[in-house]
């Protein structure tokens, strides 16, 4: 998620662009831009790193029409070159989004004789606006559009014009006395108006200093409900969510939906990857697969292991990245280092020992550029967008996401999936965001939960094969967050030992969803009610069985077994949070903890 400003009025732009931009930086960028109309031609100013980088080299320009954008790289290193607005001719452009047929354009604009000069999707949109626009400026915007798949936000400025359009990526019209806003977020204009206009997906807006005009597709004009933003700053930052961590929560569907943009092609039963440096006959190669992360990152390579063994019939081992180099196990022929930040320590420490031994590596992060993605043969984005939070969650989600996808194509290489398998499992993968919504829709019977046993000292997150990552994963997230002690357990091992701690005191989530080892995990929530625990049992929505066994049911959308892990997770993640609200925790900011661990 990239920071967009655009300004039109009677103030000097580049100052209120520098400003609105700088509102936005509490997300974290890689690097910065301004493109102002100064009355004769545009001048456009770029730099890496923060918005106090970029106003050093600013000299001082007159114009009061403009564009700014931080950046957080998706496509391209972090770097000046890639670093928004992008030009093309009398165009400059700023994009939040992903275009994902920038390839194919590329080539297209590249044999007209466009020349380009960054790693980024967003230049092929500046040569495509530019490609089309004759004398309308709105009219080479929307042609453009026409064929960008993808998503976008975006700003527009040529001569003194500007112009905005959004699809599936957020987008605002500030409304102010002789002049008037773009943004991607409330919190970069509420300093100056707090009259806005939200731009629905497909809808242009034309830009004036006294006047915004609202197009569709086909350029008729459009009228739209002004809106009066009460949210004060702080509250505007979190979009209105009490906390980061919330708001994250909620922002998984978005982060899902750009985890899979431009890789997953259903009706062909086929998914794509950009950064993949494996040929089909080096994956057949593959003879084990050792997976390095820590914390949450461990849990979803642990959720790998299952895909990869059951997708695409290679063993995987999961491996504690502090432990791995202690551990003399000599690692499989491809080594996966997950890590949202793609900093942690530890992780790179494994990695490069994995290296040393002769292994492929390929990296699952976040952050574009980060050290960890220059360090492998591979890398796959999880494309979250920025997480504020301490407590990991929608980078998680995308994470397993990107494990799916991998496993899957895997599978298909190797003959372990069929074309047909494929596309029904691909259908099902691309629902999930959709139910997410659903489940973030339904929080009354958590939030129910929560505020009953908030209390507890002891918790148990139980669950079997695909669900067992999912309740280390739910206790890691309670333990963080809210300071109660808590166990991930494999629900078969708690008559081995921890049965002993189980009392009318220690509530017990079971992770219950439909599948192989329903009965059996049905038999061990017998076991802990039969020792007066309460039990919670997320279970699916179809399940008309499970209520008589437990006290409490989180009902989940019904979707293929190997899927359900990541409906389960928005459920343990939701619990964690309100238990940590209704004791008072610091939820953004868990004491001891920090969101890079840069130290061994
Ligand atoms: C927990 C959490 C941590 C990180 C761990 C690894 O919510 O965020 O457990 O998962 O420190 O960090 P990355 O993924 O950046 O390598």
């Amino acid at each position: 998620m990239c920071g967009i400003v655009g300004y039109k009025g009677k103030r000097q732009a580049a100052a209120i662009i520098i400003d609105s931009l700088k509102r936005l930086e509490y997300r974290g960028y890689d690097s910065a831009g301004i493109a102002i109309f100064n009355g004769k031609a545009i001048e456009v100013h770029k730099e890496k790193g923060r918005i106090i980088d970029l106003e050093k080299v600013i000299p001082d320009i007159s114009g009061t029409v403009g564009i700014g954008h931080t950046r957080w790289a998706t496509h391209g290193r972090p770097n000046k070159i890639n670093a928004h607005p992008h030009t093309s001719g009398d165009i400059a452009v700023v994009h939040n989004g992903i275009i994902e047929n920038y390839q194919q354009l590329k080539e297209r604009l590249s044999q007209s004789g466009y020349n380009f000069v960054s790693e980024t999707d967003t230049e092929v949109l500046a040569h495509l606006i530019n490609y089309y626009h004759k004398s309308d400026l709105i009219e080479a915007v929307l042609s453009a559009l026409k064929e960008i798949k993808g998503s976008y936000a975006i700003a527009v400025l040529c001569g003194n014009e500007l112009v905005a359009a959004r699809k599936d990526s957020p987008l605002i019209i500030g409304l102010g006395e002789g002049e008037n806003f773009v943004a991607s977020d409330i919190p970069a204009i509420l300093k100056y108006t707090r009259k806005v206009i939200f731009l629905n997906d497909l809808e242009v807006a034309y830009v004036d200093q006294d006047r915004v005009t609202f197009f569709d597709t086909e350029k008729r004009e459009i009228e739209k409900k002004v809106n009066t933003i009460e949210w004060n700053l702080e509250a505007a930052e979190k979009s209105g969510y009490e906390h980061f961590m919330l708001k994250e929560i909620h922002e998984q569907p978005r982060a899902l939906h750009d985890t899979f943009a431009g890789r997953i092609y259903e009706l062909e039963g086929n998914i794509v990857f950009d950064g993949l440096k494996l040929t089909e006959s080096r994956i057949k190669d593959i003879s084990r697969i050792s997976i390095i992360a820590c914390g949450t990152s461990y849990n979803a390579g642990f959720l790998g292991k299952y895909l990869f063994e059951q997708l695409s019939g290679i063993h995987v081992d999961v491996e504690i990245a502090s432990e791995f180099r202690y551990a003399h196990s000599s690692p499989g022929s491809l080594v996966i280092a997950i890590s949202q930040s793609g900093e942690t320590a530890d992780t790179l420490a494994a990695l490069r020992e994995a290296k040393s031994s002769g292994c492929r590596t390929l990296a699952i992060t976040n952050v574009t550029g980060s050290t960890i993605t220059r360090e492998v043969e591979s890398v796959i984005y999880t494309r979250s967008g920025p997480e504020i939070g301490v407590a990991a969650t929608k980078t998680f989600i995308s994470q397993l996401a990107v494990l799916y996808l991998l496993a899957l194509y895997f599978g298909k290489i190797r003959g372990k999936i069929s074309q047909d398998r494929m596309k029904r499992m691909l259908v099902s993968l691309k629902h999930i965001p959709a139910q997410i919504t659903r489940l973030l829709n339904d929080k009354e019977m958590i939030i129910k939960f929560a505020s009953v046993f908030k209390s507890s000292n002891d918790f148990f997150f139980i669950g079997r094969t695909l669900n067992y990552p999912i309740a280390l994963e739910g206790a890691l997230k309670l333990k963080e967050i809210s300071y109660i002690h808590a166990e991930g357990y494999a629900a078969g091992e708690l008559k081995h030992g921890p049965l002993a701690l189980i009392t009318q005191n220690t509530p017990v989530v079971a992770i219950a969803t439909k599948g192989l080892t329903y009965d059996k995990v049905v038999n061990n929530i017998k076991e802990v009610k039969a020792r007066e625990a309460p039990v919670l049992a997320i279970a699916d929505e179809k399940d008309s069985e499970i209520e008589k066994y437990v006290d409490s049911v989180i009902r989940v959308p019904t979707t293929e077994e190997i899927f359900s892990p990541v409906l389960s997770t928005v459920v343990v993640q939701l619990l964690s949070y309100y238990i940590a609200k209704a004791r008072n925790c610091p939820i953004d900011q868990p004491r001891n903890l920090a969101k890079s661990v840069t130290v061994e």
